[in-house]
């Protein structure tokens, strides 16, 4: 369905829980955040409900987020029954990576296409302390699986923050040398714990790519990749993998976007940076007919805006997170 600027809405990522296995540092602070109770987060029933409606009005992509998705109970029947439903032909799973080792085999089984793992160091240490208390090896066991499997392309999502990790840039590029793996690396944006500090440790894309092509050479711009986001690929002369760019906040891709959002507590969520939300869980409580979920998440598409405005008004949301919403 298109919305009013004739933007093809094809793609929903899915929240499926607000809980995570770590705390990020420019994500959640260190006590943790207040959790939703149980009985407001939607049931993975009551995902796939909502999921035919949408898939019915022209949803074809999926992805699971979080929080962490792999830590929700019953994510793999999830998969399951999502990855059957008529319409979607990708279902895609954004995880920390912690867990992946673990269910990805099953995963697998159960029909996900792909899964993009978070990982914004390669040292022990210091991943310990961006994440607060993860253990790196556990990620990297996960990376593995996923090369291993049929769940190609594999990307990573690398956040680079001033004076945190920014000397990692090229170690994270020559991976790519290594593995068959995507690289892309994310400005942060002043959402979460970072609100405050964001602009201030936030690295530019160019100064990423221009690092990256002063050091090891120049940058083939690369269309291939499949996916459904913004990322800009390229590729360093005789790599295995590429390097892409999200430039949420120098260049943002907001013209070309394709996605709506459900909360963990079942609200669709038109753009990232939009207060506004639509219910869902509400209705499909009281025993809304199918109809009635599609005209709503119609009504959410409608009324998605142009673009956000993280640059000019910073993150206003007083509700939701990063970790609330999916990424
Ligand atoms: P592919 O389908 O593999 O291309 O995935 P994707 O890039 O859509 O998904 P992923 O969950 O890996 O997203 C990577 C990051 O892109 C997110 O964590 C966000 O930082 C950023 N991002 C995703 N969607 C949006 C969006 O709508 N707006 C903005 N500003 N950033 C987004
Ligand atoms: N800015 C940019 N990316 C962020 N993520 C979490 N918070 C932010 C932020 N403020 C990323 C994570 C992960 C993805 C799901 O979202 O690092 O890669
Ligand atoms: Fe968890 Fe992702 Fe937030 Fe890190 S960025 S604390 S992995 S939700």
């Amino acid at each position: 369905m298109q919305d009013r600027f004739q933007r093809e809405i094809n793609y929903l990522r899915i929240s499926i829980t607000d809980r995570c296995n770590l705390r990020c540092v420019y994500c959640m602070p260190p006590e943790g955040v207040k959790l939703v109770e149980h009985e407001d987060i939607l049931r993975l029933e009551e995902i796939e409900t909502i999921v035919r409606a949408a898939a019915a009005v022209g949803i074809r992509k999926l992805r699971l987020t979080g929080g962490e998705p792999l830590i929700r109970k019953g994510i793999v029947r999830l998969v399951r029954k999502l990855s059957a439903v008529p319409g979607i032909d990708d279902l895609a799973l954004t995880t920390n990576g912690i867990l992946l080792a673990r269910y990805l085999k099953s995963l697998e089984e159960a029909g996900l296409n792909r899964v993009n793992i978070s990982l914004d160091t390669l040292r022990p240490e210091r991943f310990k302390e961006i994440t607060r208390g993860g253990n790196l090896t556990d990620v990297w066991q996960g990376i593995k699986a996923a090369l291993a499997s049929s769940l190609h392309p594999v990307k990573l999502n690398t956040v680079i923050i001033r004076g945190s990790n920014d000397d990692e840039i090229l170690d994270f590029a020559r991976l790519t040398m290594e593995f068959p793996l995507h690289v892309r690396f994310i400005e942060l944006m002043p959402i979460g714990t970072c609100n405050a500090w964001a602009e201030e440790k936030r690295v530019p894309y160019y100064e990423i790519k221009e690092q990256i092509e002063k050091e090891l050479g120049s940058l083939v711009a690369y269309e291939e990749v499949p996916g459904g986001g913004p990322a800009k690929y390229y590729r360093l002369p005789g790599a295995l993998g590429t390097i892409g760019f999200i430039t949420a906040m120098s260049n943002h891709f907001c013209n070309h976007c394709n996605r709506i959002r459900l909360t963990a507590q079942g609200q669709i969520r038109p753009c990232l940076h939009s207060e506004w939300e639509i219910d869902l869980k509400g209705p499909l409580r009281q025993g809304a007919r199918e109809e009635e979920l599609q005209a709503l998440i119609s009504q959410a598409i409608q009324g998605k805006p142009r673009r956000h405005s993280m640059d000019s008004e910073g993150w206003q949301d007083q509700r939701r997170s990063m970790f609330q919403i999916g990424g």
